[in-house]
Formats: C-alpha cells, sequence, structure tokens
C-alpha cells in the first residue's frame, strides 16, 4: 500500500481529486466506485471545481457507489442518493444512465445485489475504487466480524456504525439499522483502490489497515492485499502509524 500523509484536510481533498481526475482522463471510458460520508465532501466539492474550470469532463464516467441504507427513500436527506446529487451529480455532467448505487424495495434485496454486481462487471468493473474507512475499520458497510461477506449484500450495521452515524439523524431511533452494500470481493476486485482517512477518530483504524495484519475484524486491512492502493491520510489519521 503506497501512502501519502497530507497536512491539511484541503490537501487531502485536493490529492484524492486530482488521483480522480487523472484516472478519468486516461481512457475514453472510465468507471468510478464513489463513497459517501464526511471524509469524501472536500474531495466533492474540489471535483465540481475543477469542472466548473474545465480542467475535467465526466461525460465518459460510469459510477457505482458503495453502499445505501435500507428502507430509506432515495429523495430523503441523508440517503446516499441525496447526498450524491447533493455533492456531486447535481454539479457535473455525469449522465444520469451512468450513475448506479444499490437499491431495492422491500424483501428485493437478495436480487438487487445480484444485479448490482453484474452491472459492475457489464461496465468492464471498477477502474478507481475510492474508499472512506470507518471508525472500527469498516470499508462499504462490511462491519467488523469473525467473516466477511464478498459480493454485494444487505448487511445489519453494527452498534458502533449505528452510533457513529447517528450525528446526521436527529434522533437515534431514525438512523437505519440495515443497508446494502458492496463486499470486500466487489472492492478488492477494483484495478486501483484509494482509500481516505481524516481526523484523529481513524487514528486507531488506520494503524490497523496498514500494520501488515490482516483481519476481518478491521475490513480496511484487506486492502494490504490488494496490488495498486493508495492510503491519503491526514496528520491526525496517520498520527499513529509507525510509516507516518
Ligand atoms: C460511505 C461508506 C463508509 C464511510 C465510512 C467513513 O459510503 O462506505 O464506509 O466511508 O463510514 O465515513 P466518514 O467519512 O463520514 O467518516
Amino acid at each position: 500500500m503506497d501512502i501519502i500523509i497530507v497536512e491539511t484536510y484541503d490537501e487531502l481533498s485536493a490529492k484524492a481529486a486530482e488521483i480522480v481526475t487523472s484516472a478519468v482522463k486516461q481512457a475514453d471510458r472510465v468507471v468510478l466506485g464513489l463513497p459517501t460520508g464526511s471524509t469524501p465532501e472536500g474531495m466533492y466539492a474540489r471535483l465540481v471545481e475543477m469542472y466548473r474550470e474545465k480542467m475535467v469532463d465526466f461525460r465518459h464516467v460510469t459510477t457505482f457507489n458503495l453502499d445505501e441504507y435500507y428502507g430509506l427513500s432515495t429523495d430523503h436527506p441523508q440517503s446516499y442518493h441525496y447526498y450524491m446529487r447533493y455533492n456531486f451529480f447535481d454539479h457535473v455532467n455525469v449522465p444520469g444512465e451512468q450513475i448506479n448505487l444499490p437499491r431495492c424495495g422491500e424483501g428485493e434485496a437478495a436480487k438487487a445485489c445480484r444485479e448490482y454486481e453484474q452491472k459492475i462487471a457489464g461496465a468492464g468493473g471498477i477502474d478507481l475504487q475510492v474508499l472512506g474507512v470507518g471508525v472500527n475499520g469498516h470499508i462499504g458497510f462490511n462491519e467488523p466480524g469473525e467473516y466477511l461477506r464478498g459480493e454485494t449484500h444487505l448487511v445489519d450495521l453494527s452498534a458502533d456504525t449505528i452510533e457513529a452515524n447517528s450525528r446526521f439523524f436527529t434522533r437515534l431511533e431514525e438512523v437505519p439499522r440495515q443497508a446494502l452494500t458492496m463486499g470486500v470481493a466487489s472492492i478488492m476486485r477494483a484495478r486501483k483502490i484509494l482509500l481516505l482517512a481524516a481526523g484523529k477518530s481513524k487514528a486507531e483504524a488506520i494503524k490497523k489497515t496498514v500494520s501488515g495484519l490482516i483481519t476481518t475484524k478491521t475490513p480496511a486491512s484487506l486492502l494490504q492485499l490488494h496490488r495498486d492502493c493508495i492510503l491519503v491520510a491526514d496528520k491526525e489519521a496517520a498520527a499513529l502509524c509507525s510509516k507516518a
């Protein structure tokens, strides 16, 4: 894993946007895997700026989001559909028919997950997968545990994640308990991975992510097996890494 440590969140966002735009410029058709959350907000803002300054064009880009809450309407302000429109898609020229997020009606999760994987494969696989990391080391919503699932699936969110996500909802009871997420195999099949981490709350997870040990208790540690994975972390997130 290549590790780039930067001073500030702005630098992290600029570096992430630079890596994404360089992937976007590399081919006639490019497939991006995209995260939501606080970490990539600055990256999306920078990408929107670069688009406005005509430094990048997204017409030939297809996107697949990592995950989405189960049972939350796509218009809910905390849904990842809403987040992506608000932070990115409403401001750039990715064609609507090339935008994909996992979603399903009640009782349709297994079919929707299968179809999501088929659609990713049909698009030629993911060229660049951008990831954030949970305080508990999750990637997508692949939560720490005895086992990890390979393919896109419906997952029960861990108590840690529900607690971490409650900052976006008025009450803890409103936080969805389940989500659809790409699995670790879906993520690892991407040709290149960009992992972003900012702030001291991520320091422990990042330490375990780069430690040399691989465990399902820290799903992000699996990324050490990927041939082309870059971690961009700010100083606080990298504070406990011996390589810092
Ligand atoms: C979001 C996702 C999650 C987040 C992680 C970090 O699509 O897949 O794994 O990347 O929970 O979230 P933030 O950036 O809000 O700390």
